[in-house]
């Protein structure tokens, strides 16, 4: 058990939890929750949780995402996921309360904000604050922030896609849109059934994504089976598809990332947009992974973009970094 009070960063996010303390990752799985349902109790979190889904009695195993686009949608749900994260790493008697720095998105009501905070609380924890998700991500990957000129960070995650400008310690301009991961896998499913008649689950259009998905047309095209079913004959059917494929289905949503990034330049001022242009925008998140991301939006918005180092974990490091910084962030922290 540690002997220490622990300062942990938890970047809950609404596909991935990971949680970081002094740039070390403690934890990273699923936010994904399992639930008996007559007892209304959690037995599993996580990749077990995950693993269950689709292979346990949907009658007595309810398997649930606790949040939607980056905000809680569960709330007794999520603050038992926090308070079994916190008392798997820092031991069950909590004889130290930790203190958490939680993500939230960028835009959430105070309502919406209030629920994490509390749900923080409820985990058993000392001290919780709140940092915005792009703040964090750039605090993760050293943007030089806390400097008077201007950072842009693209944070593409599974439900929400954030876009930040930020300097002197604060967001000056930012957006947040829907489109993203999941919204990336909805438009490969009626892709799919508009084209080819046939139906897939969001399993494997997610699979299909990270396999052969692509944001430009690639030199190597590569190609994929998977088993959908027939929408006439409900029979299971076999389809084949390729990396064009998978370009065209995803470009509705990238058009709506880049719109969203658009909206937040035309915000911004111009001496910043200066500073933006001569640094590129940094891109992280499980979304930024898609091949061909950076090209396409360096291509559509006239502004290279470069993914960073560590996009899966950026933001839980920045936050756990954070903890550290309370004095220089007080006016961008925010309170539940
Ligand atoms: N190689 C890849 N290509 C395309 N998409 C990918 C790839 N790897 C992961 N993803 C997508 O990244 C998303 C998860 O990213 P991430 O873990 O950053 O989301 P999150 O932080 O939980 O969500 P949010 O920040 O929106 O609340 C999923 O939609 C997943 O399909
Ligand atoms: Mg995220």
């Amino acid at each position: 058990m540690p002997l220490f009070a622990r300062k942990l960063g938890i970047d809950l996010g609404t596909i991935n939890t990971v949680v970081a303390e002094n740039r070390q990752i403690l934890l990273e799985e699923p936010t994904i929750v399992a639930i008996v349902i007559a007892e209304l109790k959690m037995v599993a979190w996580g990749q077990t949780a995950k693993d269950m889904y689709g292979r346990v009695p949907e009658d007595q195993i309810e398997v649930v995402r606790p949040l939607r686009h980056g905000v809680i949608a569960e709330y007794e749900i999520t603050e038992n996921l926090l308070a079994d994260i916190v008392k798997r790493l820092c031991g069950p008697m909590l004889l130290f309360r930790p203190t958490l720095m939680l993500t939230v998105p960028h835009g959430v009501t105070s309502v919406e904000r209030r629920a994490v905070h509390e749900a923080g609380l409820g985990s058993g924890s000392r001290d919780v604050f709140l940092i915005q998700q792009p703040m964090a991500a750039a605090i993760g990957i050293d943007l030089p922030i806390s400097t008077p000129s201007g950072s842009m960070l693209l944070s593409l995650g599974g439900g929400t896609s954030q876009a930040a400008v930020m300097a002197m310690n604060t967001v000056i301009s930012a957006g947040t849109t829907r489109a993203a991961g999941l919204q990336m896998d909805e438009s490969i499913i009626s892709y799919v059934r508009k084209k080819y008649g046939i139906i897939i689950g969001q399993p494997t259009a997610e699979l299909l994504k990270i396999r052969i998905g692509a944001a430009l047309p690639q030199k190597d095209v590569l190609s994929m089976e998977v088993q959908g079913q027939d929408q006439v004959s409900g029979l299971p059917k076999p389809i084949t598809l390729s990396t064009d494929d998978l370009v065209d289905a995803l470009q509705q949503p990238l058009q709506q990332i880049v719109e969203n990034v658009k909206k937040v330049l035309e915000k911004t001022p111009p001496e910043l947009i200066s500073d933006i242009i001569d640094r590129g925008v940094a891109i992280c998140g499980g979304t930024s992974l898609l091949r061909g991301m950076e090209k396409y939006l360096t291509k559509s918005l006239g502004i290279p973009a470069y993914r960073v180092d560590n996009p899966y974990t950026c933001t839980a490091e920045g936050a756990a970094k954070a903890i550290g910084m309370i004095d220089e962030l007080r006016r961008s922290l925010m309170q539940g």
